[in-house]
């Protein structure tokens, strides 16, 4: 990452001039490190590929009108329904015969989106005295991903589990700790007990210290009780707004 590639250029006034827009820039540093590749732009740890992901780039318009509106009128006041209300959103596609899986319908790249907007909003009021930020303040995670961290401390010699447990351990304080966590793909796959409460422990923390979560998810939020147990599904229900996008897979676009 070079001051060219900040995160705030296409927006800044001080973009170009050499005086000002240099590594040492306060907002570079904080979103991006001294050497450009760390910050929390890295800790958000979204995949690069949304990287670019931003409101006026979102595109579920055409599709879903009524939630674009929604997600539009959120990232407007994210101060309110982040960190004062807590409203956490369940974005989710069910299975439909023009799309046989709910998949590619914009739920990763509409909650990263927020995330993106989240993180840049987050920085410039850190910088700008109001709200000091004192730790990371979001975070993506596959929920599959989380589940196969979990796993790795089980699998292996003693170095290689030892080193699992410490990388759970510190993605289970940031997941425990962020102002706003994307869970993506939360129902993907079930687990075992042990693994579903890690996961309950993970949600009930959040819900109870006022933290908002975004969860994206093939099936409804009442399936989840099948997938995931009904103490999970009540505390996702208690925390999250159900937010339905519909229309054809996206992704299959480009195959013919
Ligand atoms: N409504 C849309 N119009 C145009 N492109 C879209 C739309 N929704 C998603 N895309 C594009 O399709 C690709 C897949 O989107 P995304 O990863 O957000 O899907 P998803 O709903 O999370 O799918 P999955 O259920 O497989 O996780 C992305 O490249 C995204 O930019
Ligand atoms: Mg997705």
């Amino acid at each position: 990452m070079s001051i060219n590639n900040c995160i705030f250029s296409s927006k800044c006034k001080q973009y170009g001039n050499e005086e000002r827009c240099n590594p040492l820039c306060t907002y570079y540093t904080y979103m991006h490190g001294l050497n450009g590749d760390g910050g929390f732009w890295r800790t958000r740890n979204v995949p690069k590929k949304y990287d670019d992901c931003r409101l006026e780039n979102l595109p579920i318009d055409k599709d879903n009108p009524q939630v674009y509106k929604r997600i539009k009128k959120y990232a407007e006041s994210m101060g309110e329904f982040i960190l004062d209300r807590n409203v956490g959103l369940y974005l989710f596609s069910v299975p439909t015969e023009a799309n046989k899986f709910g998949t590619g319908t914009g739920k990763t790249t509409t909650a990263i989106t927020l995330l993106n907007e989240f993180v840049i909003w987050r920085v410039k009021l850190h910088v700008s005295g109001e709200n000091r930020i004192n730790s990371n303040p979001a975070l993506f995670m596959r929920a599959s991903e989380y589940q196969n961290i979990y796993n790795d401390q089980f699998k292996g010699d003693f170095t290689v589990k030892e080193k699992a447990s410490y990388k759970f351990s510190r993605y289970k304080k940031s997941m425990t700790s962020v102002d706003l966590l994307i869970l993506d793909d939360i129902a993907v796959r079930g687990g075992t007990e042990a693994y579903l409460n890690e996961l309950y422990e993970i949600i009930d923390t959040r819900a109870t210290n006022g933290l908002t979560t975004l969860y994206t998810s093939n099936i409804t939020i009442e399936a989840l009780v099948d997938m995931l147990g009904d103490r999970i599904a009540s505390r996702i229900e208690g925390m999250a707004v159900p937010v339905e996008l519909v229309g054809a897979d996206k992704r299959k676009g480009g195959l013919f």
